[in-house]
């Protein structure tokens, strides 16, 4: 069979991205253009300078994508572009590149949902993995689970009722004095402090057993960093970023794998920005194992924002028979799974 090349394009928050997938699989370039400097100036994502950013980058990021594999556009067989969710003006300017690209070089075009993308690039690294399975995808912006029934076929069977993982994560981390990202320093900061030093609560919904619920230990650092000041007590923020992220492993895992265990479900992969975390990578890996559970999570490059995700995704909505109209738009609130 003729090798299939996806050319796909992110823009959907601050990393403009481009990047060419053969047969679905095979990473052969993945270009990532981040805007963390200029959103650092001002402690998160400002969405018109992001878009600013993503229309000056994005015909260099595509260029260097192109060239790195030294194949021309023509050979190109798919154009897949993220459409949604995002920020409106972000999403627009990989959007209008995509339709203006397949249009001139008459390729097919392929919309594809951001978070399916999340999912799909744990597809990268293991070739065994196939759906169905579970995933738990944990983004700055979503914290799902998700029965991934096949590659275009989804059900969400929890969410997160108020702040997404990575959400909390940022604003924990501004609140310690971390800064823009907060994930990551997080994660970093939090090797060197002790994650049973402070008591923060594992929030629990009611009567939903696979949903999630993280405004409360966000406030409940809010509140304990508060109290400090108020008594003059000096904070280690270490022990803080630790005993935070720890609340927010420790249901994670738990969620996950007991929605694998009640549905029967003998893998579980991990996918968004969340993902890197090195606590909920370790955590999760013991907890699978003691369950009998595979688990799966892409490398770190790979579960941040990245064009490579949406290629994959794009060549399995493709060899589906989906194409995208000349009248794709960006949908900034779009559903998983919704077509
Ligand atoms: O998937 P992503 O790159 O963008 C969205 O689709 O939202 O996720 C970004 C989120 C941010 O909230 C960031 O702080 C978080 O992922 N993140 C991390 C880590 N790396 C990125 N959170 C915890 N630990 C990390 N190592
Ligand atoms: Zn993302």
């Amino acid at each position: 069979m003729k090798d299939i090349l996806v050319l796909g394009i992110e823009s959907s928050c601050d990393e403009t991205a481009a990047a060419v997938v053969k047969n679905g699989r095979e990473v052969l370039s993945n270009v990532i253009s981040s805007q963390i400097d200029i959103h650092t100036l001002y402690g998160g994502v400002v969405p018109e300078i992001a878009s600013r950013k993503h229309i000056e980058r994005i015909n260099q990021v595509i260029e260097e994508a192109l060239a790195q594999v030294a194949v021309p556009l023509d050979r190109i067989d798919v154009i897949s572009v993220t459409y949604g969710p995002g920020l409106v003006g972000a999403l627009l300017v990989g959007v209008g590149e995509a339709k203006a690209l397949a249009y001139a070089a008459g390729k097919p075009l392929v919309g594809v949902h951001h978070i399916e993308g999340h999912i799909a690039a744990n597809y990268i690294e293991h070739p065994d993995l196939e759906p169905p399975f579970l995933c738990l995808v944990v983004s700055g912006g979503h914290t799902h689970l998700v029965q991934v029934k096949d590659y275009g076929a989804f059900e969400i069977i929890g969410c997160t009722h108020d702040d997404a993982a990575g959400e909390a994560f940022d604003k924990v981390a501004r609140a310690i004095g971390l800064g823009y990202p907060g994930g990551p320093k997080i994660d970093k900061v939090s090797k060197e402090g002790n994650p049973c030093a402070i008591e923060f609560p594992r929030a629990k919904i009611t009567g939903s057993e696979y949903d999630f619920s993280f405004s409360g230990v966000k406030s409940a650092v809010l509140n304990y960093l508060n109290q400090c000041e108020m008594k003059g007590v000096e904070i280690n923020q270490a022990d803080v970023a630790a005993s935070f992220q720890k609340a927010v492993v420790d249901v994670l895992v738990e969620r996950a794998v007991a929605a694998a265990k009640k549905l029967g479900e003998k893998r579980i992969a991990v996918a968004g920005g969340v993902a890197a975390n090195s606590s909920l990578r370790a955590a999760m890996q013991d907890c699978c194992k003691e369950n009998g559970i595979t688990l799966y999570y892409p490398s770190p490059v790979y579960c941040t924002d990245n064009a490579a995700m949406i290629a994959v995704q794009g060549y399995y909505e493709f060899m589906a028979g989906r194409r995208s109209g000349w009248d794709l738009n960006a949908v900034p609130n779009l559903k998983i799974g919704q077509r």
